[in-house]
C-alpha cells in the first residue's frame, strides 16, 4: 500500500511572514491527516524560517531546485549539502517551469537527480507533455523520454528516495486539470515504464503524484484513481483551507 503524498509547491510567491504563517497552518493540517505524507516546497530564502515554523509536526520541507556540484564558483546556485543542512527532505527535479521557462534539459536534470539521491534526499522528478505534444499524440513518448533520461544510471535500490510527478504542462496554472481518466492512463503508463527502467517492485512501491490545477473540488476525483498516489499542488497550496481540502481528499480516497 503506497502512502498518499501531497506536496505544495509555493513557486516564487509569498513574503517571509506569509511563508511562516502558511507553514504553521499546514503543520496543523499534517497533524490532522496522519494517513497522508504532507510536504511544502517554499522558495529557498524562506526554507530556514519555514523549517522553524514546522517544528515537530509530521510535515516535510522541500526545495524547488538544486545544483549538482558539491561547492565552488557557481554564483547563484545552491547545493544538496546546503539543503540537507537546513533539514530539507525533498527536491523537485525538472519541474515544467525549470524545463520550459529556464531551459533545463534531461541531461542536466539527470545530474541533479543523482546528486539529490547521493545526498540521501528524496527527488520528485516531474514529467509531462505540452498541449502541442498531447495534440500530436506524443504524450507517452515525451513522458517515456523524460523518465528514461532523467533516471539514467539510477539503481532500483534508491526507489524509496524517488517520487514521480505527472504534470501535463497544459494543466499547470491554467485551471484546466486532466480528467481522472487522462491522469490514470498516463500514471499507469509511467508505472509500467518505471518497472522497466528500475524494477517491478520499485515501480509498485513508488508514489506517482498528479499535478496541474489540483483544487479541493477536484482532488477526490483525481485521487480515486488506482495509480494516482497524491498531488503536487501549485496555486491551491497557497491557501491553507484549499490545501487542507486536498490533503483530506487524498487521505479519504486511499483509506
Ligand atoms: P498548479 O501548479 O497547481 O498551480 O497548476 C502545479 C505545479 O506546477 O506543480
Amino acid at each position: 500500500m503506497r502512502k498518499p503524498f501531497v506536496a505544495g509547491n509555493w513557486k516564487m510567491n509569498l513574503n517571509r511572514a506569509e511563508a511562516v504563517a502558511l507553514a504553521t497552518a499546514v503543520a496543523a493540517i499534517a497533524r490532522e491527516n496522519a494517513g497522508v505524507e504532507v510536504g511544502i516546497i517554499p522558495p529557498f530564502v524562506y526554507i530556514d524560517a519555514v523549517v522553524g515554523a514546522v517544528n515537530k509536526a509530521p510535515l516535510g520541507v522541500g526545495a524547488q531546485d538544486v545544483y549538482f556540484e558539491k561547492s565552488g564558483a557557481f554564483t547563484g546556485e545552491i547545493s544538496t549539502a546546503m539543503l540537507a543542512d537546513l533539514h530539507v527532505k525533498y527536491v523537485l527535479v525538472g519541474h515544467s517551469e525549470r524545463r520550459h521557462v529556464l531551459g533545463e534539459n534531461d541531461a542536466l536534470l539527470n545530474k541533479k537527480l543523482h546528486c539529490v539521491l547521493n545526498a540521501g534526499l528524496t527527488a520528485i522528478l516531474c514529467v509531462g507533455e505540452t498541449l502541442e505534444q498531447r495534440k500530436a499524440e506524443k504524450t507517452f513518448d515525451v513522458c517515456r523520454t523524460q523518465l528514461v533520461e532523467g533516471l539514467k544510471g539510477v539503481d532500483a535500490a534508491k526507489a524509496s528516495q524517488l517520487v514521480v510527478a505527472y504534470e501535463p504542462v497544459w494543466a499547470i496554472g491554467t485551471g484546466l486539470n486532466a480528467t481522472k481518466e487522462q491522469a490514470q492512463e498516463v500514471h499507469a503508463f509511467i508505472r509500467k515504464e518505471l518497472a522497466g527502467i528500475l524494477s517491478q517492485a520499485a515501480a509498485e512501491g513508488m508514489r506517482i503524484q498528479y499535478g496541474g490545477s489540483v483544487k479541493a473540488s477536484n482532488a477526490a476525483e483525481l485521487m480515486s484513481q488506482p495509480d494516482v498516489d497524491g498531488a503536487l499542488v501549485g496555486g491551491a497550496a497557497l491557501k491553507a483551507e484549499e490545501f487542507a481540502g486536498i490533503v483530506a481528499a487524498a487521505g479519504k480516497s486511499k483509506a
